[in-house]
């Protein structure tokens, strides 16, 4: 897979995408992330690559020329799946969103700034928009980030233990049972005992009832018929 990001602050990739599951990724050859800096397809030598809103308005917009002078040139290159552009205004990141972004290509995130984008971009490149939640951010960036590491988490082959991933909470919107490692017991808090028997039966049924219960008390949104005991 694939990941163009397109950015007016590419050094906020640094530190993210070269590091942990996405480096192992990219060195096993299983993802690509490329960062591209929107300010090399800036209109003139001022670098310029945002302007006033027509009709006023506080804050900069981000011009619509080096938007598309990037995507196009992308789009020459190799074909897109989806230009998915990060904004609070869009559809709310889920599990169920990065598993179906995990199934493409090539996709390009793209970052806004500022007030935002020229709306051109929304009514004619982007074919999607992703928020990662509620709240606005300064910009796209850290949301991208997001995508990317939930996204590339769920390639075959980047997780060490294949079924991890699976496992995850969301992934049966039931959310994760609780893990423990050694010693089993420290300063008198005890491990619970079953994980300790050795009998993977019991294991497994502890589990499961462990993510019901937890399920219910902290997320019963995401049970469907929290009341009911299966
Ligand atoms: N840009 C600013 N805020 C954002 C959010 N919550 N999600 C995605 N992109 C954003």
């Amino acid at each position: 897979m694939r990941i163009d990001i397109i950015t007016c602050v590419p050094a906020m990739f640094s530190g993210t995408i070269d590091q942990s599951i996405l480096k192992r990724a990219a060195d096993k050859g299983l993802a690509e992330i490329h960062v591209h800096d929107l300010r090399d397809f800036a209109i003139n030598k001022h670098n310029q690559i945002d302007d006033y809103a027509f009709g006023g308005g506080a804050g900069m917009v981000l011009m619509i020329e080096p938007i598309d002078k990037c995507i196009t040139k992308l789009k020459s290159e190799r074909a897109y799946d989806e230009v998915i552009y990060m904004s609070p205004d869009g559809e709310t990141l889920s599990q169920g969103v990065s598993n179906e972004l995990s199934l493409k290509k090539n996709i390009i995130l793209l970052c806004g700034h500022y007030k935002g984008v020229d709306e051109r971009v929304r009514e004619h490149l982007a074919t999607r928009e992703i928020s990662i939640g509620d709240y606005v951010l300064t910009g796209g960036e850290l949301a991208a980030a997001v995508v990317a590491d939930s996204v590339i988490r769920l390639l075959p082959g980047v997780m060490n233990d294949e079924t991890s991933a699976l496992t995850d909470s969301f992934q049966d919107d039931l959310i994760a049972p609780p893990v423990y490692t050694r010693p089993a017991e420290y300063n008198n808090w005890k491990v619970p005992d079953v994980l300790t028997s050795g009998h993977q039966a019991k294991i497994e049924a502890w589990r499961f009832e462990q993510q019901v219960q937890r399920t219910k008390a902290k997320r019963p949104d995401l049970l469907k018929n929290p009341d009911s005991e299966d």
